[in-house]
């Protein structure tokens, strides 16, 4: 689905990414972990066209998407959700939602559908949609920042960091909403540092260490990996109180 070939590609200073080689199978859920600075939420803004690889390829079916544009990359189907909240807070729930429709505001019909679609999916749209994105708690702006990157049925997903500061209870809802995007046939690949959730809600797994691929497995591979438990999972697992694994 989405296939990276000897990616190199930093910010000015350097690669960060140093010659990483991945392909993220059709219908997948994959969760990139690995340690502070490895290069985790570069490799998605690269595959969003954020970034522009400097050497090596990203392919999305038979199609190049490297060089592109980034509003051409949401085009052909590959939409990112950022680390940070990235909701409008003045704007309304609504608003917010309708802006990841943007690359195609003429196709008023098409998004006023898809925006009734989502709400009915998401029910926190139908029922503060017309409040500011501000009033919500983590957890809904959560839901709704995937109800944005919905509005144009992408083929693929990128989540950077879906858990952070959450509480428990947001977690489920995050990771329902994952559930339900893989049975509707996305792909999505998310980076997580709360590696037990992470690998929780995917089918597969990458580790990454100094812009590399360090390992690749099933989910559940990783997961029952003693080496990866050494390293990621603290052994006794170590969890803070929004329930990031340190
Ligand atoms: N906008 C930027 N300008 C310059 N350097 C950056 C920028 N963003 C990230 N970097 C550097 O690139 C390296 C990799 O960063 P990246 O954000 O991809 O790591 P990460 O694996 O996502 O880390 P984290 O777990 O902390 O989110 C780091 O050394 C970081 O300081
Ligand atoms: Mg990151």
């Amino acid at each position: 689905m989405i296939v990276l070939d000897g990616v190199f590609a930093g910010y000015g200073g350097g690669d960060v990414l140093q010659g990483l080689d991945h392909e993220v199978e059709p219908g997948s859920v994959t969760c990139v972990v690995g340690p502070n600075g490895a290069g985790k939420s570069t490799v998605l803004r690269a595959i969003s066209g954020l970034v522009a690889p400097r050497k090596g390829e990203i392919r999305l079916g038979d199609r190049t998407i490297s060089g592109l544009h980034p509003a051409e990359i949401i085009s052909a189907g590959v939409v990112q959700v950022p680390q940070h909240n990235g909701l409008f807070a003045a704007m309304t729930v609504r608003e917010n939602v309708l802006l990841g429709g943007f690359v195609r505001r003429r196709d008023t019909r098409m998004l006023r559908r898809r925006y009734d679609e989502l709400a009915e999916t998401f029910p926190i749209i139908a029922e503060r949609g017309s409040e500011p994105a501000g009033n919500l708690s983590g957890g809904q702006r959560r839901m709704i920042e995937f109800a944005r990157a919905l509005m144009l049925q992408p083929k693929v997903v990128l989540l950077d960091e879906p858990s952070l500061g959450l509480d428990p209870r947001a977690l489920a809802m995050v990771s329902e909403s994952v559930a339900t995007m893989r049975e509707s046939g996305l792909t999505v690949l998310l980076v997580e540092q709360n590696v037990r959730f992470g690998l929780g809600v995917s089918t597969h797994g990458v580790v990454m260490e100094s812009g590399r691929v360090l390992l690749t497995d099933t989910a559940a591979g990783l997961l029952a990996n003693p080496d990866i438990a050494q390293l990621f999972l603290g052994g006794s697992a170590t969890r803070t109180p929004d329930g990031a694994t340190t």
